[in-house]
């Protein structure tokens, strides 16, 4: 558990300088975004835990929409400098240095709890379980839950999960290390094993995401804002896949919502 908390320290660092991604992270925050707000309980609410915050330094995350929402933010990661950089641009979020496997809260505190693609990179298959069951301890009776991972049943990410991390890394076909994951069933499955009813399923980010990335990079260095913005709304039109068949196969993403 302490080299990733190590590794967790080290490899974000290398991005806070220079933000390669920045441009990219816009869209994965447009693609969060729009799951969180479909999915968003329909009654008041007070407390919501998101279970790293990743997103929160390297782009806008879901700070903003989150505290339009609700009193408490509540934010964890398992490393401290995503967590002070974290601090320093939302201010009002309550944050802890924690591993989601193991969470620093009392039973039944969350209304609502956000845990987008972070359980994926977990070595061991069976510390999804783990923390799935952590996610259901820390939500109130009839608090809610929005998961996302890694979809297993993408050929792509099927095929990525079957070559050596170290393989990956050399051809750039990762920016971090990533680990276990489900499709949509056996997603469905560990949360139900937890004790949570699945209310929903989806299946998000369609687009090509290696070629989307490299583009991305692209525009960020040598286009201007129209151009940025009009491969930003490109990328978003390939979310209508997400209403055909075949989504299971293109998208990126596999996401549950499910109530305790
Ligand atoms: C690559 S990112 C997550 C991706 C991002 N949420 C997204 O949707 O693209 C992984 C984040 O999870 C954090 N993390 C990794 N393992 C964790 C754990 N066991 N507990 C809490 N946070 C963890 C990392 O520090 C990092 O900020």
């Amino acid at each position: 558990m302490n080299s990733q908390r190590q590794y967790w320290e080290t490899t974000p660092r290398k991005w806070q300088g220079e933000q390669p991604q920045r441009l990219w992270r816009q869209h994965s925050d447009a693609v969060n975004l729009a799951l969180v707000q479909r999915w968003w309980p329909d009654e008041p609410i007070e407390s919501v835990l998101k279970t790293d915050l990743f997103d929160e330094v390297f782009g806008e995350g879901l700070c903003p929409f989150m505290h339009s929402k609700v009193r408490t933010v509540s934010g964890i990661d398992i490393s401290e400098s995503i967590v002070s950089a974290a601090r320093m641009r939302c201010p009002e979020l309550q944050t802890a240095v924690a591993d989601v496997r193991s969470l620093p809260f009392a039973s039944d505190t969350f209304d609502l709890t956000i845990s987008n693609s972070t359980l994926d990179h977990f070595e061991a298959a069976g510390d999804i379980t783990v923390a799935v069951g952590e996610l259901y301890r820390v939500l109130r009776p009839g608090g809610q839950l929005v998961l996302t991972l890694d979809n297993l049943c993408n050929p792509k990410i099927a095929l990525r999960y079957a070559l050596p991390f170290r393989l990956l890394r050399a051809l750039s076909l990762v920016p971090y290390f990533v680990g276990s994951t489900l499709g949509p069933r056996g997603l469905c499955r560990e949360v139900r094993q937890a004790g949570f009813q699945v209310i929903d399923t989806a299946v998000v980010m369609h687009c090509p995401r290696v070629i989307a990335v490299a583009i991305a990079g692209l525009l960020q260095r040598h286009a201007g804002y129209p151009a940025q913005q009009r491969f930003l709304r490109s990328l978003m039109a390939f979310e209508k896949l997400s209403r055909l068949p075949t989504r299971s196969f293109t998208g990126h993403f596999v996401a549950v919502r499910a109530v305790k």
